[in-house]
């Protein structure tokens, strides 16, 4: 897997929509007050931070140290932990309700994940988890790439795993859960500032810049690429496709 380095500040800066838009998931969760609830891959705490505003118990576990370090300097209260997701030891157990926004798509080696996130669960947990979905970022992604061929750079490598959703509920099932539901949607995502684009790629997709030598006139010539698809109304648009799919713990 590749070992993605994340810059706290410049997340929370420029790209808090990660936190602001997987709100919705809290309501799909509807922790009660007093549970237990896993936030898996919780970067800086927002969510976390939601859920312990709700009256839950709540773990925060990161692969990042930089995220959780930012994470528990706001939100000192918060228990936020350093764990990789693909390790049960990293989490712990008994969860009545796992949480996951924006990160299971880091993590191409998906049945390791789903088998800690199914054994941090209690029988009859439940989990909500939403991830970048067949198709996310695909005109990012295929612009980026077009234009490495026409600089002849060789193919980027790639980190991102974007299942569908018998892809991923498949993976769910092997790791004995039973999926409840499940729903692949498009939600362009407005990318602030006039590099807006270039900050995404920067932050998100430096793998689309492995070997590129003047990054900058790289992600210019980017720009110009992909105006006429993802710059609207002012403003550049990540073309993000998200799965959300829940799932209990017999
Ligand atoms: C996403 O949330 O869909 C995503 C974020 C960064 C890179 C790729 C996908």
């Amino acid at each position: 897997m590749t070992v993605q380095r994340w810059d706290a500040d410049l997340y929370d800066s420029r790209h808090d929509f990660v936190a602001s838009l997987g709100g919705g998931l809290l309501d799909l969760l509807a922790a009660a007050p007093g549970e237990r609830v896993l936030d898996a891959g919780c970067g800086t705490g927002d969510l976390t931070a939601a859920l312990a505003e709700a009256g839950a118990e709540v773990v925060g576990v990161d692969a990042s140290a930089e995220m959780v370090a930012r994470g528990r300097a706001r939100f000192p209260h918060l228990d936020l932990r350093v764990g990789d997701l693909r390790d049960p030891g990293s989490v712990g157990t008994g969860f009545d309700a796992v949480l996951s926004n924006a990160v299971l798509h880091w993590i191409p080696d998906a049945d390791a994940a789903a088998a800690t996130l199914a054994g941090a669960l209690r029988p009859g947990g439940r989990l909500v988890a939403e991830l970048g979905g067949r198709g996310n970022v695909a005109v990012i992604d295929r612009g980026a790439r077009g234009l490495r061929a026409a600089l002849g750079l060789p193919d980027a490598p790639d980190p991102w795993y974007f299942p569908g959703i018998a892809d991923y509920a498949a993976v769910l099932e092997r790791a004995g859960l039973e999926v409840t539901s499940a729903r692949l949607f498009d939600r362009p995502t407005r990318l602030t500032g006039d590099d807006g684009l270039a900050a995404w790629v920067r932050m998100f997709g430096g793998h689309l810049l492995t070997g590129v030598t003047d990054p900058d006139t790289f992600l210019a010539d980017l720009a110009v690429r992909l105006r006429p698809e993802l710059h609207r109304d002012g403003s550049w648009w990540a073309d993000y496709r998200r799965l959300r799919i829940t799932a209990v713990r017999p």
